[in-house]
């Protein structure tokens, strides 16, 4: 997995990251999710699998200052980090990690929000969704809040040339089990810069803050 998302971001010649086929101008949905969270501007929040989404400089745009951007691709957060210049790159915390085989997860704070968006649908097998999971489970505090925006079920199978899972709500409220009940979710029609239209499923849960 490291090995082909470093190749996608570095591939010669270089794609613009504009030109991805995840490029979001404005993460408007998500962004739309994390106001419902009603966060403190200081809690801390991961972005799993992060590439070189603008969802962080948008976030520190909006007063966040706990920002924690997670990839397994060292080259996918270089990019990131000369997007949004040395000036904003500073505030955030930058982990190499594969987050379905963490090693760096104890270096993180008590999550307050989880944020993945387009990530977890590469997760096709048990035991990395199961890890996954524990990651998950490990981190985020109580009463905490999970974003998982996925390919839709009906929509692409494949991305970046990997097969991917496809979910609709009910399947990731069965994926995150009774621990979380589920607050919002929404069919959301993402357009690539190609112009070609790619269905998802956009969830926000909150762990229930008995377990
Ligand atoms: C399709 S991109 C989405 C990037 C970003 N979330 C966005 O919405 O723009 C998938 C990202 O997940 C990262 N990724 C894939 N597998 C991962 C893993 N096991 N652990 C951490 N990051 C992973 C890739 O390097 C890539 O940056």
């Amino acid at each position: 997995m490291k090995a082909h998302w470093d190749k996608v971001y570095s591939s010669r010649p270089i794609t613009p990251i504009t030109q991805l086929g995840w490029y979001e101008l404005l993460p408007t949905p998500s962004l739309t999710l994390i106001e419902r969270c009603a966060l403190d501007k200081k809690d801390a929040i991961l972005d799993v699998g992060t590439g070189a989404t603008t969802l962080l400089h948008a976030l520190l745009e909006q007063g966040y200052q706990n920002i924690v951007a997670l990839d397994i691709s060292e080259i996918a957060l270089g990019i990131a980090r000369t997007e949004m210049g040395s000036k904003y790159a500073t505030y955030i915390h930058w982990i190499v990690d594969d987050i379905t085989n963490p090693t760096r997860i104890s270096e993180l704070p008590e999550i307050a929000l989880w944020h993945d968006r387009a990530v977890f649908h590469f997760f096709t097998d048990d035991q990395q969704r199961q890890n996954y999971y524990s990651a998950l489970l490990r981190v985020l505090r109580p009463g905490g809040y999970v974003i998982i925006a996925t390919f839709a079920i009906g929509g692409a199978t494949k991305c970046s040339g990997l097969n991917v899972r496809n979910y609709d709500k009910e399947a990731l409220i069965q994926f995150l089990g009774p621990d979380f009940r589920i607050v919002d979710s929404m069919d959301y029609l993402y357009q690539m810069p190609s112009g070609d239209l790619r269905p998802y499923v956009y969830t926000l849960f909150q762990r229930k803050k008995t377990t």
